[in-house]
């Protein structure tokens, strides 16, 4: 199985603090499964750093965890790539698309939190995949208003991720399955920061969502993946 959506790099972000604690948060996904991780640490355009500022600091998170793998290293394969908060003026930045998952096309793009998204909110991501031939994931579309998701999906080719956890509540599980009958759910993540917890949720999320579901979300994000390369973690 696939988690498409961490923050296990120690250091990278506000996620993981140690190369202890990744070790840990990757044990537990691997115990629940889970043979292949997206790394994706949160990049803001709002805190000023560059793109090239950004993959150097998650480079050297990457570096640190390397040599503490193990034997780890032949049980899951990591893409590199990032949580993009979108805001105003996110496409005019040079080198984009070197956020997308391991050299693909392909962007976890995490949308503003509130109730009704402006205009410039879809100009943005119209610009993001028309000028930068990007392919956007939206992270955790449980978050959202459904009526500006089924707004945005309306009008862009996008996929949508969620987040096991929104799975555990009633109502949330509700407006997911939702999503999964409409066929815009590509992939399931832990949203793992610190907590081993995030997959435990994981598990239950698979048994919530069955085999049918499962092997659906499996292979769409298998196929995601095949555009990208894998870090070689030996
Ligand atoms: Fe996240």
């Amino acid at each position: 199985m696939i988690d498409m959506h961490t923050h296990i790099l120690p250091g990278a972000d506000h996620g993981s603090r140690s190369v202890e604690m990744s070790l840990s948060l990757i044990d537990a996904a691997l115990s629940v499964g889970i043979d292949k991780i997206a790394a994706t640490p949160h990049f803001y355009l709002s805190s000023g750093d560059s793109v090239t500022y950004f993959l150097e600091k998650r480079n050297r998170a990457f570096t640190r965890l390397l040599p503490a793998l193990g034997e780890r290293a032949d049980k899951f394969e990591l893409y590199l790539g990032a949580e993009v908060n979108l805001r105003l003026g996110l496409s005019e930045i040079d080198g984009l698309k070197r956020l997308c998952i391991g050299g693909s096309n392909i962007m976890l793009l995490e949308m503003p939190l509130d109730k009704v998204w402006r205009d410039w909110v879809f100009n943005e991501v119209s610009f993001i995949i028309d000028r930068h031939n990007i392919r956007p994931i939206i992270a955790h579309i449980d978050r959202y208003e459904p009526s500006q998701v089924a707004k945005l999906f309306d009008y862009f080719p996008l996929m949508a991720q969620i987040n096991a956890e929104s799975l555990m509540s009633f109502f949330g599980r509700r407006k997911i399955l939702r999503y999964f009958d409409e066929g815009l759910v590509y992939a399931l993540g832990s949203d793992v920061h610190c907590e081993e917890e995030a997959y435990l949720y994981y598990e239950k999320a698979v048994n919530i969502l069955g085999d049918d579901r499962m092997s659906r979300i499996n292979a769409r994000s298998r196929r995601l993946l095949s555009e990208a390369v894998s870090e070689d973690l030996k």
